[in-house]
């Protein structure tokens, strides 16, 4: 039988996010009346601060909202300029930094800027699984490094080295603090990677979204050590607004232009009305250091509770809202277990097996930015479900 020419490219034969099908599953339980606690989805659960959402009113009071310029209202990015003086010490011109629909949007952008079809791309496993997926999508090549322990779950100048040795790396995509492991590198290891990077001519795009949400350890933009570096952050997660859609980049000089031409033809602009409540979310720092508060206290009492009830093996949780488990004493079959553990205990976690191909059936990642007292349920829930499973 011929097949119908009508086929989807190649491309977009990317993987599916699992977490999303944990999340479908977990509604279809509650549906049924079944009480889920959610530690499957990686997002606050704080409505956005009170002065953002005062200003967003004010405009939707006020009529019309257009377009904007690709790059964003000069408020917001004047408010970002000043956010990097105040919370780094370092000095942005407004010209380098560029709204964009959430960081998502942003890390498309900067590819096709910096970016031709084939080109390299190092990225570790396990790691965040839209950057793989997006750079597959665009014609990239995503080159994973498998991290672990003995660099703290960070890239090295070693593992490029060893990558460029397989063909030339173009770009290093880094998260810090990372996602699904929340582990942070330290200054001096971030310094390191992105001084090789600059000698080496590869472009280090870093994810910055995590900032401000920090327990442990000192937090860096990789502005402090070098401009030729790709900043892509985010309102999504310190600042509570996901659903907004709206984040930033800061861009080295020679790539704002170009990024400019490509997003006036892929976005035109991000939303007006998100950048305008965006900018007053800058200035909610009270607001938003409660409900950090709330997830430092989460993190205490999961970080006390799971290796009481057998969870032992964590990765330092050094930031973000993750905690990344390694299950392997119970069962090296990820996707099973966070099946099990949601139809048994009620719990919603994401298999690790979404972040890192090779050794995630070994680990679950669990988000503790929900309400304190279903952290405490599902500690519980967890010591039921993981005695049964001895
Ligand atoms: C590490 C990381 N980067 C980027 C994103 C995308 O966020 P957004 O597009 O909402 O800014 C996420 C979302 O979970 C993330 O975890």
């Amino acid at each position: 039988m011929n097949q119908s020419p009508f086929q989807p490219s190649r491309r977009s034969d990317v993987a599916p996010f699992i977490a999303m099908d944990v999340l479908a599953e977990a509604a279809r339980l509650e549906a049924q009346g079944r009480k889920i606690i959610h530690m499957e989805v990686g997002q606050p659960s704080a409505p956005a601060p009170k002065a953002a959402l005062d200003m967003a009113r004010k405009a939707l009071d006020h009529g019309r909202l257009g377009y904007t310029e690709a790059l964003g209202i000069r408020p917001l990015r004047e408010a970002l300029a000043a956010h990097y003086r105040k919370a780094y010490g370092v000095d942005v011109p407004v010209e380098r930094i560029m709204a964009t629909t959430g960081s998502s949007a942003g890390f498309n952008l900067a590819f096709l800027a910096a970016f031709d079809p084939g080109d390299r791309v190092v990225l570790t496993a396990p790691g965040y699984p839209a950057y793989r997926n997006i750079l597959k999508a665009l014609g990239l090549v995503p080159v994973e490094i498998e991290v672990g322990a003995e660099t703290r779950w960070s890239l090295t100048p070693a593992h490029l080295e060893e990558a460029q040795k397989e063909g030339p790396v173009k770009g290093v995509l880094v998260a810090s603090p990372a996602n699904p492991t929340g582990t942070m590198m330290t200054a001096e290891a971030l310094e390191d990677l992105i001084r090789y990077c600059d000698d080496a001519g590869i472009w280090f795009i870093s994810d910055e979204i995590y900032h401000g949400l920090v327990y442990d350890g000192d937090e860096r933009t990789a502005l402090e050590t070098s401009q030729n570096t790709i900043i892509v952050n985010s309102f999504s997660k310190y600042y509570c607004m996901t659903g907004w859609r709206i984040g930033w980049l800061v861009l080295p000089e020679q790539l704002v232009r170009p990024t400019e031409r490509i997003a006036q033809s892929l976005y035109i602009s991000p939303p007006e009305l998100s950048q305008i409540a965006a900018g007053a979310a800058l200035t909610s720092v009270q607001e938003l250091e409660a409900v950090k508060a709330g997830y430092a206290a989460n993190r205490a009492l999961l970080l006390d509770g799971l290796p009481k009830i057998g969870l032992d093996r964590l990765l330092p949780v050094d930031g973000a809202f993750y905690i990344y488990a390694d299950i392997s004493r119970f069962r090296s079959d990820s996707l099973e277990f966070a099946k099990r553990m949601l139809h048994e205990a009620g719990v919603a976690a994401t298999p690790g097996v979404d972040f890192d191909p090779v050794h995630g059936h070994e680990f679950l990642r669990f988000s503790f930015a929900g309400a304190h007292e279903d952290m405490k349920d599902a500690l519980e829930r967890l010591s039921g479900f993981l005695d049964a499973g001895r």
